[in-house]
């Protein structure tokens, strides 16, 4: 039995999301919007751009598109900064052990971000070649909640929808998986990803059994 196992990046597999939210602060803050951590929640899984609009629509501030472009590209210098020194100590708790497992069953492994960063981080953190696709901010049109980033990763695979499992920090992203007709697994708190089919506080708590068991399910 083989099953595609799709991740996404920031949030599930390394600890960016705290460094999005930081340097969307530092814009926030500068333009006087105030952005709080509950806020945050909104801009997991979204695109740079529209995670802008986002904040700007808090702010009620209306930009000019010359400004937006500015501080699009503040907020990704100010990001990056944060991931010069990064290495493979970013990982999440549990990451590696499902990762390897998933290996040693010879699953299918794709990323699904909408991070236009995702390939250079998965370089530092040294985990690029686990990744029989890699799909990312630079590939899609469609942001999550559509699954479209989710569906060229299953189409990359030569894998049917229904035998996709997808691991996401994000709203937005647990809808793309469910409305991708995908099996969703939340990674976080379950007042955030009730929507999910299962929920599990982080990668610790995902045992070798569980995954078998998707592997071995029939759908
Ligand atoms: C992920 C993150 C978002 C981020 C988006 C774009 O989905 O959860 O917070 O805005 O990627 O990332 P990028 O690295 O391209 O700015
Ligand atoms: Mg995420």
């Amino acid at each position: 039995n083989k099953k595609a196992f799709l991740f996404d990046l920031d949030g599930v597999i390394v600890d960016t999301a705290k460094y999005h939210y930081l340097a969307w602060q530092k814009i926030a803050s500068k333009l006087n919007i105030n952005f709080t951590i509950k806020d945050n929640e909104l801009l997991k899984g979204v695109s740079r751009v529209r995670s802008l609009d986002i904040i700007l629509e808090l702010g009620n501030i209306k930009a000019s598109q010359e400004d937006k472009n500015k501080w699009l590209i503040e907020k990704n210098e100010e990001y990056l900064s944060y991931l010069v020194n990064m290495d493979k100590n970013e990982i999440l708790p549990g990451v590696m052990k499902v990762l390897d497992f998933l290996k040693e069953k010879q699953q299918l492994i794709a990323l699904g971000s909408a991070s236009k960063n995702a390939r250079p981080i998965l370089e530092k953190t040294g985990i690029l070649h686990y990744f029989d696709t890699i799909v990312d901010g630079n590939d899609v049109t469609n942001a999550k909640p559509d699954p479209e980033v989710f569906l060229i990763a299953a189409k990359n695979l030569n894998t049917e929808a229904k035998n996709a499992i997808v691991f996401e920090d994000s709203v937005a992203g647990i809808q793309a998986a469910n409305i991708g007709k995908m099996t969703s697994i939340g990674i976080g708190e379950t007042k955030t990803l009730h929507e999910a089919k299962y929920i599990f506080e982080n990668f610790t708590q995902i045992s070798t059994s569980f995954i078998e068991n998707l592997i071995g399910e029939k759908n």
